[in-house]
């Protein structure tokens, strides 16, 4: 008898842990969107509630579990066509509607912000076009980083993107888009050349360029409510076959020595070492990492001061094609699902002060969940040679960005950080946050996303979705009475 009781309890315990609650009442309107999809034709796989193995594949492709709603339904569109058939079926019977490309957005915004959205699943949007000569790639939005990156370096080229594998092309270059090689080619959104966009009156846009403020508007805001970007014309960037991937560490006391090297050296280390890129701290140690794009050899001597000055304790050099070293780095931050908190600050050019560090040492040290402690390196690179007002993306002229990123396993961490972010932004870093790393709890997220370029994206969305239909927390409005000058 025991032995039965505790095998249902192992069943119960094993369908919790793979299937979510999924709600069992319809949307209003559900019968509606049924209708309205046969009639139309959808080609691609559309998922609703009552589909419940489908259904519940799709809500589990979320990274952050802390933030779930439950969609209407998920579309898997083929084509245009079938977005622009989703597009008017959910204007029609009033569903907001929201892009999914790698569903790794921080506050779920890719399946909305409340239950009954609208969801068009990008993940047949997977081809990669790529012209050498001209250094252009055309990237539909549903890809993820990886297929990117190793289609590229196939070729010896590169594109600066982000550091974790499966996050999604759409979201993550739209946005911004930070990693490794950014000091050298600036941010992912500055290397947008063009877009194919469809528009919430179901209008495709070919060529974003030929609407230079549609355009201005998707190199930093492109995913928050401008239409469905379905494929981006990337600027690439040719490299040599051999990266050089680096990593020394240090004793957590040291943390404040490696400051303020990072301080000193940042805004002039070598353009070309895309480096220095990431610190990381953990309870136990503080480390380096970055890479190189060409030998060790070549490397030693624009890293030698630093190694110098810092004195890490162990140092190890990985050379190897450019593809696997990109992808080594993916190791570091292992892309699992779970339940995340972040945050996000930018520091200004003089770099965190020592008793900013000492700060943020006391936090990582009391704080009872695990964390990642992320510092980029952006100083003395190709993004602050661009200017504010140039693209969306505003935050320009800071020396390294600072992502803190907490594995939630109490409500009394998320409290904490709140708490440490809190004071941490006041006394110790500038008033900006990078709107990928996206957080509710942000008082004033408009400006600090968008500062001064915020009332223009409103004047924007209004002329490109004047009813709103892509909306959801942190979407920009078509009205405001924020001004961030
Ligand atoms: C594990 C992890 C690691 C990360 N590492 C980095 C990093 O190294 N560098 C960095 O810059 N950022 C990083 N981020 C943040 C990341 O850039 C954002 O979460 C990004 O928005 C994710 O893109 P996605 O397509 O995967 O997300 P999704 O959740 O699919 O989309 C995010 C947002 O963009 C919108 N959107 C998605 N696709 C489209 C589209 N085709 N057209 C219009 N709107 C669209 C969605 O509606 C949603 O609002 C990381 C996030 C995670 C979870
Ligand atoms: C690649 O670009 C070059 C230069 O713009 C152009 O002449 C060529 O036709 C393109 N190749 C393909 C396959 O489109
Ligand atoms: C940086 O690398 C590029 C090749 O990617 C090269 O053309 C350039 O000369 C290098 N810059 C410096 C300052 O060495
Ligand atoms: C220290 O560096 C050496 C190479 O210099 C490397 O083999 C070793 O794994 C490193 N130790 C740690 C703990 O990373
Ligand atoms: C919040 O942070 C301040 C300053 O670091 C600290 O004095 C205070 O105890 C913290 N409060 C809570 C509730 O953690
Ligand atoms: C849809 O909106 C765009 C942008 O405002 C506009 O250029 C286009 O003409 C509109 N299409 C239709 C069919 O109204
Ligand atoms: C986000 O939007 C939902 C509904 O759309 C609302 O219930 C919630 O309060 C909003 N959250 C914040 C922090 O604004």
């Amino acid at each position: 008898m025991i032995s039965y009781v505790y095998i249902i309890f192992l069943l119960i315990t094993a369908i919790h842990a793979t299937i979510f609650h999924l709600p069992v009442n319809k949307c209003p309107q559900e019968d509606s969107l049924r209708k309205c999809f046969d009639q139309h034709y959808i080609k691609g796989s559309v998922h609703f509630r009552d589909d419940f193995v489908d259904y519940n594949k799709d809500i589990k492709f979320e990274y952050n579990r802390l933030v779930i709603y439950f969609p209407v339904a998920f579309v898997h569109p083929v084509d245009i066509l079938d977005i622009q058939n989703t597009i008017r079926c959910g204007v029609k019977l009033n569903f907001p509607i929201v892009a999914r490309s790698g569903g790794h957005s921080y506050e779920g915004y890719s399946i909305g912000d409340k239950d009954c959205y609208l969801v068009v699943d990008l993940v047949n949007f997977n081809k990669i076009t790529v012209n050498t000569t001209s250094q252009i790639a055309i990237v539909e939005t549903g890809n993820i980083l990886e297929s990117l990156h190793y289609k590229l370096s196939q070729l010896s080229f590169a594109f600066p993107a982000g550091i974790c594998s499966n996050i999604g092309v759409g979201g993550l270059i739209l946005g911004g888009g930070m990693g490794f090689l950014n000091r050298k080619f600036g941010m992912s959104s500055d290397n947008i050349l063009d877009a194919q966009i469809v528009l919430a009156n179901g209008t495709v846009v070919n060529n974003a360029k030929e609407y230079p403020e549609l355009l201005w508007a998707i190199r930093g805001a492109g995913n928050f409510g401008y239409g469905i970007v379905t494929a981006l014309t990337l600027r690439i960037h040719p490299i040599q076959k051999i990266a050089t991937f680096f990593h020394f560490i240090y004793d957590f006391d040291q943390t404040p020595l490696v400051f303020s090297v990072v301080n000193q050296l940042g805004n002039n280390l070598y353009q070309n070492l895309t480096l220095l890129t990431k610190m990381g701290i953990s309870q136990r140690s503080t480390y380096v990492y970055g890479v190189y794009l060409g030998s060790v050899y070549e490397l030693q001597s624009y890293i030698q001061d630093f190694i110098k000055l810092s004195k890490p304790k162990n140092v190890s050099y990985t050379e190897d094609e450019s593809y696997n070293v990109l992808m080594l780095i993916d190791g570091f931050d292992p892309p699992k699902a779970g339940f995340f908190k972040v945050k996000s600050f930018f520091i200004d050019s003089t770099g965190i002060s020592y008793e900013g560090v000492r700060y943020i040492m006391r936090f990582v040290e009391s704080l009872k969940c695990h964390l990642h402690f992320n510092v980029l390196l952006i100083g003395g690179g190709r993004v602050n040679e661009i200017k504010r007002k140039e693209t969306a993306f505003v935050h320009r002229g800071f020396l390294y960005h600072i992502e803190i990123k907490i594995f939630v396993t109490s409500k009394t961490c998320i409290q904490e950080l709140e708490n440490f972010s809190h004071h941490f932004q006041r006394r110790y870093a500038n008033f900006e946050s990078y709107q990928n790393i996206n957080d509710k709890q942000l008082d004033n997220w408009q400006c600090r996303y968008y500062g001064e370029n915020f009332e223009k994206l409103v004047k924007i969305k209004r002329e490109y979705d004047p009813y709103n239909l892509f909306r959801w927390n942190q979407s920009i409005p078509t009205n405001t009475e924020i001004s961030c000058y």
